[in-house]
């Protein structure tokens, strides 16, 4: 029998809803991001902004898919990690939607969502991915029954990197394209500190040193050709170093920043230098949306996993490594 899922996305400042179906068919994904003029998120205006766009958003995935209520056969909503309001908002809707229409409940934890998204899109079975957004920046690979992070920043996550500096510099929100657009001009190269420790990386020291070339006068396209050449390389060191180690044949590409395309241009010479598969997930499914969170729940829902609603409280902390990936047999 073919499962029809709608998911519930709001752990930050986009809330998302989606409807797939378990055959994978995507027929609807719908989004609003709450974008501040100023200044960074703010958890309770998010959670406002959530809880007030959202059952209209709702309303309009179940429209898109042509589907009434009724049809859908389970709710899946993030779970984790995230803004404790935002994720509290969209528990509780989902938790109304599952009661109302008496269909089971799937806890999804965001940042493996954003995989299992790319490995729908792609056909991937096992790759290494590199899941790059304003909160987060992982190396993440499935070992031994969980995605393990084999590496991720220490700091800053690179979108909210690129975005702070864009905000330093006069950018709106979101300055990643922004900064994407100015460096196709830059033309000299100024170095900014490369910091890979092991596996991981930091990127406060480069923002830093950025503002500081930026307010004695240096060319704002030059540094965001540097920005971006410096940030996205650390980010090649060690998904290659991940793909050697690992040993797998896949590279995959998610989150917000997924978007750009030197970073894509980067990853594809280095998935070309292993003899590895690449793929870069499409930019409706690269952001936080709904559609990979009823992806993945029904994934979850599938092999058994579900959620009783007194013991669905949101966890903010929640951790990629974490979820047991219940639907993967070790492979
Ligand atoms: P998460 O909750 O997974 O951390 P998020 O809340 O940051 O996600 P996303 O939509 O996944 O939301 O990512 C937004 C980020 O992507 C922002 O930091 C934005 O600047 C960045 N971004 C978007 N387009 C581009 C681009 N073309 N180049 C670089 N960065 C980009
Ligand atoms: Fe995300």
């Amino acid at each position: 029998m073919v499962l029809t899922c709608l998911g519930l996305e709001g752990t930050a400042h986009s809330f998302g809803a989606g409807v797939v179906t378990s055959e994978g068919e995507v027929l609807a994904n719908v989004w609003d991001m709450l974008s501040p003029k100023e200044g960074g998120i703010h958890p309770r205006e998010a959670s406002r902004h959530h809880s007030e766009l959202g059952p209209g958003l709702i309303a309009q995935a179940l429209q898109n898919a042509g589907l009434s209520p009724a049809e859908i056969d389970l709710i899946a909503f993030s779970r984790g990690p995230g803004l404790g309001p935002c994720l509290r908002t969209t528990a509780t809707m989902a938790r109304a939607i599952a009661l109302t229409l008496s269909v089971p409940l799937v806890g999804v934890n965001h940042c493996v969502a954003h995989v299992e998204i790319g490995c729908l899109e792609s056909g991937f079975q096992d790759p290494v991915t590199v899941y790059v957004s304003g909160g987060n920046t992982q190396i993440i690979a499935f070992a031994g029954g969980r995605y393990r992070t084999f590496g991720e920043t220490l700091d800053i996550a690179i979108g909210n990197m690129l975005d702070t500096f864009g905000r330093a510099v006069g950018m709106r929100f979101p300055a990643g394209p922004i900064v994407e657009r100015k460096a196709k001009s830059g033309k000299r190269f100024y170095p900014l500190p490369y910091s890979v420790k092991g596996m991981d990386l930091s990127y406060s020291g480069m923002l830093t040193a950025a503002k500081r070339l930026f307010n004695e006068g240096v060319s704002l396209e030059d540094l965001c050709f540097s920005l971006q050449e410096t940030a996205f390389g650390m980010l090649a060191e060690i998904a290659e170093r991940a793909i050697a180690h690992t040993k797998k044949r896949e590279l995959l590409l998610t989150g917000g920043v997924a978007r750009n395309n030197r970073l894509t241009e980067i990853l594809e010479g280095v998935a070309e230098r292993h003899d590895a598969q690449f793929h870069r997930v499409s930019p409706s499914l690269a952001g936080d949306q709904g559609a990979m969170i009823a992806w993945t729940g029904i994934l979850q829902y599938q092999a058994g996993d579900r959620l009783d609603i007194p013991s669905s409280h949101v966890l903010p902390k929640w951790r990629t490594d974490e979820q047991d990936i219940v639907w993967r047999s070790d492979l």
